[in-house]
């Protein structure tokens, strides 16, 4: 796949693209009945969707076991190369017996329709509890990324993939926007410098903050919700979707700002997970990434400023993508606006905290949240949206 020369190097080097071409579609389609079958939850469908479409690169498959372990011990592949949560693919044991090394395997959605192969190459055991430890920082099963670990299968499948299609995303087909085309927009653009910023929750005034403050020193913002599976708590992505949509409308210059899905499943690792969410976004050609207060974080497992100083871990350049961190961003009633303590000389009782989980809380209570929490259209669709759910 040619880059164009000036764009940032996708981690590793290369952009990967692990979509079947039509032949090869048609050939597994003819083999499809004889396959032995593996089905994946919605979180591996959304690591293979975002290795086939390079949001992964360099990886073309689930982990080896040597890969593995480093990544969970050292934050790096065996190659060295930086890389801080293992993208693996975990079955039963009774799921693994029949499979052999060397077979190609069938992998359906979890409606059952066959959207990809694996070709075999390891089945390996792996360890729960070291694995929470390291990446989560934590064993306890009431962390929703560690409780998904403890309930999946205990044999790891290795291999390259391949997806069988790109089939446009059901709900967002406008903001679908794969790598290698977020890449030829920035060009078009005659963007140099791009901002990447992930989330998971309904847009604040502290996130427009901050995305704003980073424009003005950059050439575009890449705005990239993620989209994949959440804790059931979360606010769904559509909601959130529209958010954005209102904001982008009324509140930012159109030709500065892509918005596009990101779709991933949500982690919560925290510290581990600010720096894949980094890695990924260099992959969608971005130059810099946000990382903000307690990023990628659930619960208090997490320190408020971890999640920007485990970028220190790596040699300066070893990334490839620049951190813009930011600190806890709060409204100033002192000055009138939006500030950290960077900013704003004002006292604690100055200054109003936001979060999303303050939001989600106030709309479960049936308060609108005030507008120096959120811009107000955003506040009256989320409060529209917790009507129809509740
Ligand atoms: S996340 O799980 O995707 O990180 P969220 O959508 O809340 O959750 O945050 C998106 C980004 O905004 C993260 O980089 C986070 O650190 C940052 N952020 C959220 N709230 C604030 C705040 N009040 N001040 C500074 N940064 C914030």
């Amino acid at each position: 796949m040619s880059l164009h020369k000036d764009a940032i190097a996708p981690h590793g080097g290369q952009l990967i693209n692990r979509l079947a071409t039509p032949e090869q579609k048609q050939e597994l389609l003819s083999q499809a009945d004889n396959l032995p079958r593996v089905t994946l939850d919605k979180r591996a469908v959304s690591d293979l969707e975002l290795i086939a479409i390079g949001g992964f690169s360099p990886l073309t498959g689930f982990m080896s076991a040597n890969d593995y372990k480093q990544v969970v011990n050292e934050m790096r592949m065996v190659d060295g190369l930086p890389w801080s949560i293992p993208i693996t693919l975990s079955v039963s044991e009774e799921v693994a017996a029949p499979l052999t090394e060397g077979e190609t395997i069938r992998l359906d959605d979890p409606q059952g329709n066959f959207i990809g192969i694996l070709e075999l190459t390891e089945k390996y055991r792996y360890d729960k509890v070291h694995e929470a430890v390291k990446v989560y920082r934590t064993n306890d099963e009431k962390h929703p990324g560690v409780k998904v670990i403890y309930d999946q299968g205990d044999i790891n499948l290795a291999g390259s993939v391949w997806m069988l299609e790109r089939q446009s995303h059901p709900l967002f087909p406008k903001y679908q926007i794969d790598p290698i085309e977020s890449r030829t927009m920035f060009r078009d653009k005659g963007w140099k410098t791009i901002v990447g910023f992930q989330t998971r929750n309904p847009i604040h005034r502290a996130h427009e903050y901050i995305q704003k403050c980073a424009l003005e020193t950059v050439d575009g913002l890449f705005l990239n919700p993620l989209v994949g599976a959440t804790k059931s708590d979360d606010i769904p992505a559509d909601v959130r979707m529209r958010c954005y949509e209102i904001m982008l409308e009324n509140y930012y210059p159109k030709d500065r700002v892509i918005l596009a899905i990101y779709p991933a499943a949500m982690r919560y690792a925290g510290p581990r997970e600010a720096i894949l969410h980094a890695i990924v976004r260099k992959n969608y050609g971005c130059t810099h990434f946000i990382v903000g207060r307690d990023h990628a974080g659930v619960g208090d497992y997490y320190g408020t400023y971890d999640a920007q100083e485990i970028f220190d871990e790596f040699e300066p350049g070893e990334l490839g993508i620049t951190p813009m961190k930011f600190e806890h961003a709060f409204y100033c009633k002192r000055s009138g606006q939006m500030a950290t303590s960077k900013t704003s000389p004002s006292l604690p009782e100055e200054r109003i905290h936001l979060s999303g989980t303050k939001v989600r809380e106030m709309l479960r209570r049936g308060e609108m949240p005030p507008p120096e929490f959120s811009r107000p259209e955003v506040a009256a669709e989320l409060a529209k949206a917790m009507r129809v759910t509740e």
